[in-house]
């Protein structure tokens, strides 16, 4: 498989926030922001991998700000380190105001997929190439994190034993 560098997935996803995607005070609703990021989290999981893909895992999440309608929403989403059958995907997700250009971070969040093939068996994903130093801090910034999720995911399975 081609090892692939974390540019050739890169995606940004940007649309307008509009009345149907708010609550009553006007504001983007967070269940709305978490789809997104969803899906821009996918979007560059599949230009990793171009498998199918299942959301295994979203790290917790913080909505620093909120995002009025008629402001964009842009969303920014890189693959930050890859396994055997998943990877992990950070998305960024901005509030920009189109009169002024004022743009703010809203969101971090942290995705995990895992690639499977149509029969739903898990499939290896192409490394990632790890180019900078930055590139390399990023990845062991994943590698802590995953470790953290599967603690977590093996402390909620022996609840549903219970
Ligand atoms: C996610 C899922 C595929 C994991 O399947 P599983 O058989 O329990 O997983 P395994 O223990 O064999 O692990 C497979 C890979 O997923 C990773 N993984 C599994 N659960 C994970 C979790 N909660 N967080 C992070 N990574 C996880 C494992 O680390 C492993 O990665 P690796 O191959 O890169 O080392 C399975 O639980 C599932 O299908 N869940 C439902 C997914 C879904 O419906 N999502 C929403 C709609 S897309």
């Amino acid at each position: 498989m081609r090892p692939k560098v974390a540019s050739e997935s890169y995606t940004e996803t940007v649309q307008v926030v509009l009345p149907n995607d708010a609550n009553s005070l006007g504001f983007i609703l967070g269940g709305t922001v978490m789809h997104l990021i969803d899906i821009a989290g996918a979007i560059a999981c599949h230009r990793h991998t171009r498998t199918l893909l299942v959301t295994a895992a979203v790290d917790d999440l913080q909505f620093l700000h909120s995002i009025k309608v008629g402001d964009l929403i842009i969303l920014k989403s890189r693959v930050t380190c890859v396994f055997t059958t998943s990877l992990e995907v950070q998305v960024d997700v901005f509030s920009e105001e189109t009169l002024t250009g004022n743009r703010q971070l809203t969101s971090r969040a942290f995705l995990t997929f895992v690639a499977i093939d149509r029969d739903g068996n898990h499939v290896r994903v192409p490394p990632l190439l790890v180019e900078t130093d930055d590139d390399r801090r990023v990845c062991e910034e994943a590698q802590a994190r995953r470790a953290e999720r599967l603690r977590k995911k093996m402390a909620i399975g022996s609840l549903g034993r219970q």
